[in-house]
């Protein structure tokens, strides 16, 4: 749970980034996307300490090390579609990461699998919202590695 919980340190960061970075008359609805994505990575970190917490451990706050804990990358992008593009990416991999911890977690700790699952939910629109955008913006969709 240390690993996911640099992933949405890094995730709120690189959002409220490109809300500020997102430029242009055609970025506002995306500016906002981002904007309420950062405020959601924020409520996952905070259900992550709490839980942490809560197990008896000890949430990895230290920002030394954050980005090499972390799953997915900062990456402030190009221009608007290439921010989409890393959002996209990240989420992805933010998905993939929760899906093997509810695994992991099972029937040993169902309290802690079924938070990791509204999570997932969560990351799951997210990605599709990032997926939307880009169709939109780009044209075309990107595929999944
Ligand atoms: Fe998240
Ligand atoms: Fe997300």
């Amino acid at each position: 749970m240390q690993s996911v919980l640099a992933t949405e340190i890094v995730c709120v960061l690189r959002y409220t980034m490109h809300s500020i970075a997102a430029t242009g008359l055609s970025s506002e609805g995306v500016k906002d996307e981002f904007a309420q994505h950062a405020k959601e990575e924020e409520e996952h970190l905070d259900l992550l300490t709490e839980r942490i917490n809560q197990l008896g451990g000890k949430p990895n706050l230290n920002p030394e090390g954050v980005l090499s804990r972390a799953a997915s990358e900062y990456v402030e992008g190009e221009n608007l579609v290439d921010m989409i593009k890393e959002n996209l990416i990240a989420e992805r991999i933010a998905i993939e990461t929760y899906r093997d911890m509810v695994r992991y977690f099972g029937e040993k700790d169902p309290t802690t699998r079924s938070m990791l699952e509204r999570i997932l939910a969560q990351e799951e629109e997210h990605a599709n919202d990032m997926h939307d955008l880009l169709v939109s913006h780009e044209g075309r969709p990107m595929l999944e590695k």
